[in-house]
């Protein structure tokens, strides 16, 4: 399986530059949208999405849209062959020889990384599970450019579904990489950031504090990232009603924080923020989603404009040896290479799918 396309599967697979040069371009277009609006005449973008959506998937509809281009794809994997067995293998080859671009979300981590193994052309990662999301964390960069006017010596709390939020755990890895960055986690035991994104925030050299409440980290945030728990990543009602309404952000608690913090969410929010703090100057989440716009047009003209690739899978197959997660793309479409990364002693080993590690 080989592609020889560049896809964007995880923002850390790119240099740090470049999202910088993506953020300014989102920036330009913001400021002057007509002026990009010929950019992708006589393109085609194809939105796969196995999974609902909203925001990412009309913001990248409206995106090709706003830039002369024009769209293809389901919302529903159940009106596609999906319905009738088709591999992503299949369905990807396929569409990406209707399409320019791709964009992919799925319930499973590592169905954009399979995607992307067999397309004639560029792949985008509009979610994979509760695993990453890159184009959100494009957006809120992006955000935080406009917002905060800086990347980096922030101070960032998120509250909340941290174990399954994608969002957070593509924005702490690109966070991290930028200069005196810190977090403050929030959320109960049960939600906790992996273990894995917490080591790579300090091998990049940034710090975290773990904490309990909202009430311990307001007065400290230059911004609070706030997410909804998620029910769908729960394995029964009972766990995901234990940690439902743990975290609710209302007026009472923005008062302890400083005046220029910004409240973040990707959204959709259910009821950790209520509706009284929408009034709120600092509440950003609405701008954020607006933002997504630009970020999504900068990227699309990037991604088309890239160079080609010729790696795809870096790790290696290991005879025998499976990822343990059982939402790792690799256990739900079986002909996908079993590919690990090693940590150097080939003990430890991380899928390069969905980032699991296993000791062997
Ligand atoms: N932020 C985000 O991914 O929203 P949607 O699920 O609506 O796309």
């Amino acid at each position: 399986m080989h592609s020889e396309y560049q896809h964007l599967i995880d923002l850390n697979d790119f240099p740090v530059a470049w999202w910088k040069k993506l953020i300014e371009l989102g920036e330009n277009i913001k400021n002057d949208p007509v002026k990009y609006a010929h950019e992708c005449e006589g393109k085609v973008m194809a939105t796969l999405f196995y999974e609902p959506s909203t925001r990412t998937q009309m913001s990248f509809q409206t995106a090709m849209l706003r830039l002369g281009g024009k769209i293809i794809g389901f919302d529903n994997p159940a009106n596609s062959s999906v319905a009738k067995g088709e591999t992503i293998k299949d369905t990807t080859k396929i569409v990406s020889s209707y399409a320019d671009i791709l964009v992919i979300r799925h319930p499973v981590a590592g169905a954009a990384k399979a995607a992307s193994l067999t397309a004639d052309c560029p792949v985008i990662n509009a979610g994979d599970g509760g695993h990453l999301h890159p184009t959100q964390t494009l957006t809120d960069l992006l955000t935080l450019k406009i917002e905060k006017k800086r990347l980096s010596g922030l101070t960032i709390g998120m509250c909340g579904d941290l174990i399954n939020g994608r969002t957070v755990h593509s924005l702490c890895k690109a966070l991290s990489m930028l200069e005196n960055n810190k977090f403050i986690f929030i959320s109960t035991p049960k939600l906790k950031m992996p273990v894995y994104i917490k080591d790579i925030i300090k091998a990049n050299g940034s710090t975290y504090e773990e904490v309990h409440t909202l009430e311990e980290a307001m007065d400290k945030l230059d911004v609070l990232y706030m997410t909804r728990i998620q029910q769908e990543r729960f394995d029964s009602e009972e766990e995901y009603l234990a940690q439902k309404n743990t975290y609710v952000l209302d007026k009472k608690k923005m008062q302890l924080a400083r005046q220029d913090m910004i409240v973040m969410h990707p959204l959709p929010r259910v009821d950790e923020i209520t509706v009284e703090v929408d009034e709120d100057p600092r509440a950003m989440y609405f701008t954020q989603a607006k933002y997504g716009v630009f970020a999504r047009m900068a990227l699309i003209m990037m991604m088309l404009d890239g160079k080609k690739s010729s790696e795809t899978l870096r790790g290696k197959v290991y005879g025998g040896v499976r990822c343990d997660n059982p939402r790792c793309i690799t256990n739900h479409e079986e002909y996908l290479p079993k590919s690990f990364r090693s940590s150097g002693d080939e003990t430890l080993l991380e899928c390069e799918y969905c980032d699991e590690r296993k000791l062997i």
